[in-house]
């Protein structure tokens, strides 16, 4: 009788930034534009784990504390020859141990989506990808009490009591770490900070998000001051669905890529505002 080769078993082990290249390949194979370094960021704030077969990485999944209380997961990835076979409830499951008592966030895919609801998470929203080549972009036009500059570290507080108001999470080290790899500019009336954006290389371009403010009609000029002088570059913008910003998005030459579907397992952070996120650091992270 022929020998047979049996398939060596999955082992599960805590993923390390050394995994980074590894990642980015299998992320590739199902469709996503994440670069080394995109993963190293993602590794570096968070913990999570991969699944290794044949001395091959298989599978990935990550999740990131935002204070005591609430965490976000992602990069739930099995690879397209290992799908179906339980893998992915296995990565979650121990998602769930690590995460604890925690209240968890994603975003779902349509294929994560049924893995996800089987484990409790309920939909909660949405969040719709825009990107593409930019179209020419005039300089936001400014009020005379309004000024846009670039932060630096010295800014890290602001930044934090901003994104706390919109999202009523503590990603403090999430913003620092933002700061420390992307640009950000801050926008102030009559002095005071009323929202900020960040630019960081990211994919197949940059990424513009998190965009933070306290209105809505601050969104525009803080995405547009990344835009302009930026024609034909590729650029990636992740709004909450519903945002009123997606025509403008598209007048701007960031079509709609696609949607996911936003999920919780427990409670929703209280965001006491009037600060909202209305593009997100990127789907991983929120
Ligand atoms: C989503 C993904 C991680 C699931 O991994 P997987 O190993 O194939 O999932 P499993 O085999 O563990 O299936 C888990 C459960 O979901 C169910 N399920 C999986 N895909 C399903 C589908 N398309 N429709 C309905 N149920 C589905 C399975 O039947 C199983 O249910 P059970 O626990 O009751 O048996 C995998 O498909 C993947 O990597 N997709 C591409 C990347 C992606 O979209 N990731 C999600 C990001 S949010």
């Amino acid at each position: 009788m022929a020998e047979i080769d049996a398939p060596e078993a999955l082992t599960l082990r805590a993923i390390g930034i050394d995994d980074a290249l590894s990642c980015a390949e299998l992320s590739r194979r199902v469709g996503w534009p994440h670069r080394r370094e995109d993963w190293e960021f993602v590794i570096g704030l968070g913990h999570g784990v991969v699944g290794v077969r044949d001395g091959k990485l298989v599978a990935t999944a990550l999740w990131w504390p935002y204070g005591k209380s609430h965490a976000t997961l992602g990069m739930i990835i099995v690879a397209p020859e290992a799908q179906g076979a339980g893998i992915g409830k296995g990565l979650m499951q121990a998602l769930l141990a690590q995460a604890g008592e925690r209240s968890l966030m994603l975003n779902a895919t349509v294929a994560g989506e049924p893995l996800y609801a089987r484990l409790g998470f309920r939909p909660c929203g949405g969040v719709r990808q825009h990107h593409g080549h930019v179209l020419a972009v005039a300089a936001p036009k400014l009020g005379a009490s309004e000024r846009l500059r670039p932060a630096s570290t010295a800014d890290l507080s602001v930044l934090e009591r901003l994104d706390q108001a919109a999202t009523g999470l503590e990603r403090k080290r999430t913003l620092a770490a933002l700061l420390g790899c992307g640009e950000c500019l801050v926008l102030e009336r009559a002095g005071q900070p009323v929202g900020f954006s960040i630019l960081r290389a990211f994919g197949r371009g940059h990424v513009i998000g998190p965009v933070v403010a306290d209105s809505e009609a601050d969104a525009p000029t803080l995405i547009a001051c990344w835009l302009h002088g930026r024609a034909g570059q590729f650029m990636r913008v992740d709004l909450q669905l519903g945002s009123g910003l997606g025509d403008w998005l598209v007048q701007h030459g960031l079509a709609p890529a696609g949607d996911v579907t936003a999920m919780v397992r427990g409670d929703l952070p209280a965001a006491p505002g009037p600060a909202r996120l209305h593009a997100l650091i990127n789907q991983a992270l929120g």
